[in-house]
């Protein structure tokens, strides 16, 4: 798929100036990583509250990069998180940010209509050039691009929280996806620090195809009584040298999204690797989705 990488380099958009819709967790560490790479970034959400709160995240989170980046030079440290700031704008204006950008990244809410309806508003308002590029873990891509008239120049960037620590990145492409598109974001991952990955368009992509059962049949495990929640995190970080064990990682990425991948993920009702959890669908319809509320599996402050 990737053949002839360099000799067709030169006509791949190179991508100085970005658009992310979406100021959530994922958007606003996805702006911060373009920021911090020298990206021109506008960060875009329906209300100036929302977006207060995006880059008070980034900010948040740029501090933490650079105590350990700038250990011994705090004032270099300072002086970098200025520039990065600078580097993001705001802005409650999907149409008009779009104009200057030569890619947009959508990591709205998962919903399908929501998406294609926003996508079908950009593709008239964008330069021909721009790329269109999709972080949602539960939809096809393909369904997505349907809404626009440049499915070649749009793909899926999946990128993994928390976006500044984690060095995956997978694009995505459909059958439409042109190979200068998908170059065009494999070099966009590489230039923003990460590592990126080529995945078709399947339910899942890679990671969450193989995470999100895993944390699933955690869950179940916990609620058939075989092992406590606290011994099968434990079990997995020291058993299986995870970060994060299954039942606290689904507490970090949100049980909302855990549910909504492995609906995504469950074509197949009689495949037991992905049977719903009753324990995930209580919490979720209680809206204990995990760290972000406070509370889901385990309490937070
Ligand atoms: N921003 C910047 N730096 C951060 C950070 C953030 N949001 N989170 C952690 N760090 C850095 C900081 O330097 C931090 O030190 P500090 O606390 O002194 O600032 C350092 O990492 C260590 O952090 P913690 O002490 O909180 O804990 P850990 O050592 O466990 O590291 C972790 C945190 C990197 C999140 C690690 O636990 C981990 O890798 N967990 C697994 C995460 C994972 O699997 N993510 C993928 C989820 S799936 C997904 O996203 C796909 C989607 O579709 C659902």
């Amino acid at each position: 798929l990737f053949s002839g990488f360099s000799s067709s380099a030169a006509r791949n958009v190179v991508i100085k100036s970005v658009t992310i819709i979406g100021g959530g967790q994922m958007g606003a560490g996805i702006a911060q990583v373009a920021a911090s790479t020298g990206h021109s970034v506008t960060l875009v959400d329906t209300s100036d509250d929302i977006l207060k709160k995006s880059i008070e995240t980034i900010e948040g989170s740029l501090r933490r990069v650079v105590k350990k980046k700038f250990a011994d030079k705090p004032e270099a440290g300072e002086e970098f998180i200025r520039n990065v700031m600078q580097k993001v704008l705001t802005s409650a204006d999907a149409a008009s940010a779009v104009r200057g950008s030569d890619l947009v990244v959508e990591a709205i809410a998962e919903n399908l209509k929501v998406k294609q309806d926003l996508f079908r508003r950009l593709d008239k308002l964008a330069p021909p050039h721009t790329i269109f590029a999709s972080n949602t873990s539960s939809l096809s891509i393909s369904d997505i691009a349907s809404s626009t008239n440049r499915p070649d120049k749009f793909g899926g960037l999946h990128f993994f929280n928390p976006v500044a620590m984690m060095k995956l990145v997978e694009v995505i492409g459909t059958p439409a996806t042109s190979q200068e598109t998908s170059e065009s974001l494999m070099n966009f991952s590489k230039v923003l620090g990460k590592t990126p990955v080529s995945s078709k368009d399947t339910s899942g992509f890679i990671v969450n195809r193989l995470l999100v059962p895993c944390i699933v049949e955690a869950i179940r495990m916990y609620e058939r009584g075989d092992a406590s929640k606290e011994d099968i995190d434990i079990a997995m970080k020291l058993g299986a040298g995870h970060p994060m064990g299954p039942i606290e990682l689904a507490d970090y990425i949100g049980l909302d999204t855990v549910k909504s991948i492995m609906e995504g993920e469950a074509k197949d009702p009689d495949n037991p690797l992905f049977a719903s959890s009753d324990l995930l669908n209580k919490l979720v319809a209680e809206g204990k989705v995990g760290r972000k509320t406070a509370e889901g599996f385990y309490k937070y402050k």
